[in-house]
């Protein structure tokens, strides 16, 4: 049973968490969006700050909240890769100066194996391989699982990732940032079937289209000028005598349903397709009502397993740095004491944090 304190700062949350056989001892987020919202998004510089202020004292406070004391823990951990240089230099110095301190194995994690390993903090997973749909502010993909550390990606986002189609459209709307929850409660008793919005397939050299592949560029095009459009007939008061509000929570619910439905048919099609018998979601986009209840749906009519993150643990959080770390120190990793980071490594070098030599 290892009992580890894990950090997180990747980009916009610091965190920090001590987790024990994949359960949460104590975990606590402090998020710098409503810094960042003035700006529309994040402000590297401005995040790297205040992860510095912020992370000694969630440290303090996961700590006194696990009832632990350092020398019960089996190892300290922080995310490593990929994500924004500076903001994760600060989670990985706190992490190996801890370990150093305190005489513990560290271990560098992989943020996206960080969201891959969110699900096991909800219900038991069933046994064989499964099919994740990681759906972040920077990832929209489709990950066999085999087991831990065995991955293979199967479809990804061609250009925006679905969380960045959320925060751009939520700008477009001066809904603010970040996007994704704001879309949601403006798409409150909406009509998500009066505006058609494109479903962005990706054409094949060869012709037709890509099975699976995303592309949610062209949506936000699309969403530009149906909102160009409609604020003109507002100016115009809707013709002789009439009246034209915007109808936000029209368009907020076309758009959440259009890229619901995108995500829910590919990645079930996929599934099926690949004979792979269990679908989970994980990631920030993962929190949203409308695709949480799509997807749960649609895999109960296909007959598959269906599992998600718990909402607390879609967006970002370290208790899921803490699970995937767990999982390597089982098979025996460890990080070198000197390891930097990795602000683009792939998810399928993420073995790469775990060789003798710091490899960076
Ligand atoms: O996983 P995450 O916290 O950070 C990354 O690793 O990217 O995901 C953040 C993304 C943002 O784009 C945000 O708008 C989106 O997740 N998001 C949502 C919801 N909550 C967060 N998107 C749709 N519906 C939500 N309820
Ligand atoms: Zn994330």
């Amino acid at each position: 049973m290892p009992t580890v304190l894990a950090l997180e700062t990747s980009c916009d949350e610091s965190a920090a968490a001590v987790v024990r056989d994949q359960r949460v001892l104590a975990s606590a987020v402090a998020s710098q969006v409503e810094e960042h919202a003035r700006y529309g998004g994040v402000v590297p510089e401005i995040a790297s700050r205040r992860h510095v202020e912020a992370l000694p004292g969630l440290v303090e406070q996961v700590m006194a909240e696990s009832g632990l004391a350092y020398g019960e823990l089996d190892a300290i951990a922080a995310t490593a890769a990929p994500g924004l240089v500076g903001a994760l230099l600060v989670g990985s110095v706190m992490g190996r100066s801890l370990a150093r301190l305190h005489g513990k194995p560290f271990l560098g994690v992989h943020h996206l194996e960080g969201h891959l390993c969110s699900v096991h903090l909800g219900e038991p997973l069933p046994p064989g391989p499964y099919l994740v749909l990681l759906v972040s502010g920077g990832h929209t993909e489709m990950i066999r699982v085999d087991g831990p550390g065995a991955y293979g990606r199967l479809a990804r986002s061609r250009d925006d990732a679905a969380g960045e189609a959320f925060d751009k459209v939520a700008r477009l709307l001066e809904l603010g940032y970040p996007g994704g929850p704001a879309i949601q409660a403006a798409a409150a008793g909406g009509d998500p079937r009066r505006f058609p919005l494109p479903k962005g397939r990706v054409s094949l050299p060869e012709g037709g289209f890509h099975p699976y592949d995303f592309s949610f560029s062209g949506l936000k095009t699309a969403v530009l000028r149906l909102v160009t459009q409609l604020r003109a007939e507002e100016q115009a008061g809707g013709g002789p005598g009439g009246s034209a509000p915007f109808p936000l929570a029209d368009v907020a619910a076309s758009f959440e349903q259009v890229v619901a439905d995108v995500l829910v048919q590919r990645t079930t099609r996929c599934a099926r397709d690949q004979g792979l018998g269990t679908l989970v979601m994980v990631g920030g986009v993962a929190a949203n009502r409308r695709l949480r209840s799509g997807m749960e749906q649609r895999c109960r009519e296909l007959g598959l397993e269906w599992r998600v993150a718990p909402l607390a643990y879609c967006t970002d959080n370290a208790a899921m740095i803490g699970v995937a770390a767990e999982q390597r120190l089982r098979q025996g990793a460890r990080s070198a004491i000197r390891l930097a980071v990795a602000p683009r490594l792939a998810l399928e070098e993420a073995m790469r944090l775990y060789d003798t030599q710091a490899p960076f």
